[in-house]
């Protein structure tokens, strides 16, 4: 099975990182994809936020790393995945998420979203939430790997 784990990663966080390493377990391929296009003002460029998740994911074998923009099922099916992998952290990211699965769905009825929990001591997690801590000063080292931290503190300097 190809499966596509698709997200901004403004940065990514251990909490992405967790859901990498699992859903890696699981798919034979995993495609890591950056959303280009976000509605958000993303901190860093797709090129960055590629290079930070290839540099903390590079121990693991089965997996690859893309941008795109436009929507998710076409770069879904353009890579040949069946399946699209998302994290739930808790139960206010259900709605949101839920409404995405049934549109790409509706999309592609052959390619299913499979959900899976983040791990607990992730669940408070976002990117917003580091970015925020880190520009007021506040250690992120438990959130981010070494790598990503210095790059975040260096762009937000
Ligand atoms: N650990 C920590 N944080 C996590 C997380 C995890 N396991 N899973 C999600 N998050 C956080 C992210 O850091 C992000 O935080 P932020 O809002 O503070 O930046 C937030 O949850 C949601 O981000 P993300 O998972 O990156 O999703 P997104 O909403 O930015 O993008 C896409 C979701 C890319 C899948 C979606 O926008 C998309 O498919 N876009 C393409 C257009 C399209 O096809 N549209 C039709 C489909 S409805």
């Amino acid at each position: 099975m190809i499966a596509v784990y698709p997200g901004s990663f403004d940065p990514a966080t251990y909490g992405h990182i967790d859901i990498i390493e699992r859903s890696a377990k699981i798919a034979d391929k995993l495609i890591v994809a950056v959303l280009n296009n976000s509605a958000k003002q993303p901190l860093f460029s797709a090129q960055e936020r590629l290079d930070m998740l290839k540099e903390t994911c590079k121990g693991i074998d089965n997996i690859e790393f893309a941008a795109f923009s436009g929507l998710l099922i076409d770069f879904a099916k353009n890579n040949g995945a069946s399946a699209v992998i998302r994290g739930l952290r808790a139960v206010s990211d259900f709605e949101y998420e839920f409404q995405m699965a049934l549109t790409n769905k509706i999309l592609d009825e052959k390619i299913e979203t499979l959900f899976i929990s983040t791990s607990a001591q992730y669940a408070y997690l976002s990117s917003s939430i580091v970015k925020e801590v880190a520009r007021f000063g506040g250690s992120v080292s438990s959130m981010i790997p070494d790598a990503i931290e210095k790059r975040l503190l260096q762009k937000i300097r």
